[in-house]
């Protein structure tokens, strides 16, 4: 045996993986254009600068990936990095199971004709350079032609297998079941209740309008409408909750609840429309226009009461 081998096989692959685990890095959304021109794309975490001049950058790609054949022919793609917020579009794009990973993003053609994603932190459009084969991977270069900047949001971060952030935590909490249901009402309550407060005094007739819209969105189709779609409704009521509230903290806070939310109708908890909770949600909107704080959050309560215990345990707050 030589030492060569000796070596290699010291390097076991779950222990490799998770030591270099313990290297942070962004996250990214790799683009490009199928030879028949739908966009293609896939969740990055190997992006890295290479050279300033000539500006260049790679990204490594799994030789057994299904979008091999694409990346191969194209020759072009881009870059999209990810904020803190773009945690689900990041599970979108690395799932081979979604057969339109498209589907319901928003993403424009770059000057290359490579698909942007909007709303990311920084994205790169480039001409590839240079392909390397390298072990198990395609090592993929990329000469920068355009580039762009968006919010300045907190990067999304990989560390340890897992997002770096709070509502990462809490999701696998919730998931692995170690956040019980008792508890997370009373977080509901108490953060929406003291939101409302909050927009009782503060909020403008127009944000009151926004959660108004959000109930009118959940109430209108919600017998056809798919889940993913009945959450979207679920989150924007709660959303525009929170922006009226006028609070960035927690706003910061609902955000990380809305995850949590969207997490537990999609695994956990399986959601039935609920119309006989309809006029409670109307309740909080009349409420908050006549200022009314005790009433709006005594309304909130009822809700997610109703919620957890009305008929079966098919519900969540927020859920129709
Ligand atoms: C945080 C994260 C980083 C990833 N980084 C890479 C990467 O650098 N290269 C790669 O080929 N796949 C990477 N993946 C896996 C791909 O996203 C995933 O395999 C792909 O989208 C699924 O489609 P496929 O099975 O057809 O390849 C990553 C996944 C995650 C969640």
């Amino acid at each position: 045996m030589t030492s060569t081998t000796l070596h290699r096989d010291a390097i076991e692959p779950t222990l490799f993986r998770q030591l270099l685990g313990c290297f942070p890095t962004g996250v990214a959304i790799i683009t490009t254009r199928t030879a028949d021109g739908q966009p293609a794309g896939l969740t990055c975490n190997s992006f890295s600068s290479v050279s300033l001049e000539p500006p260049l950058v790679l990204f490594s790609l799994r030789k057994a990936s299904s979008l091999l054949g694409a990346f191969a022919e194209a020759d072009a793609f881009a870059i999209n990095i990810l904020s803190e917020r773009q945690d689900a579009l990041s599970s979108r794009f690395a799932s081979s199971k979604i057969a339109d990973k498209f589907e319901g993003v928003a993403w424009r053609s770059g000057p290359l004709g490579m698909p942007v994603i909007e709303d990311c932190l920084a994205s790169f459009e480039c001409s590839v350079h240079a392909r390397h084969e390298a072990g198990d991977h395609d090592v993929f270069i990329g000469e920068v032609k355009h580039m762009s900047g968006g919010p300045a949001d907190q990067a999304l971060v990989f560390y340890k297998g897992a997002y770096m952030m709070l509502a990462e935590s809490l999701r696998t909490l919730v998931i692995q079941g170690r956040l019980g249901s008792a508890d997370l009402d009373e977080a509901y309550r108490t953060l929406y209740g003291t939101l409302l407060r909050l927009a009782c005094e503060r909020a403008a007739e127009g944000e009151i309008d926004a959660i108004e819209a959000a109930v009118d969105g959940i109430e209108r189709h919600q017998a056809t409408e798919s889940l993913d779609q009945r959450i979207e409704s679920a989150s924007r009521f709660f959303s525009a909750i929170a922006a009226a509230g006028h609070n960035e903290a927690l706003t910061l806070m609902a955000q990380t609840m809305t995850t949590i939310l969207r997490e537990r109708m999609t695994h956990v908890i399986r959601m039935r429309p609920r119309p006989d909770l309809f006029p409670l949600r109307r309740k909080v909107v009349l409420c908050l226009r006549r200022r009314d704080a005790d009433g709006a959050a005594a309304a909130l309560d009822e809700l997610i009461t109703k919620l957890r215990t009305g008929g079966d345990a098919a519900a969540e707050p927020g859920g129709q």
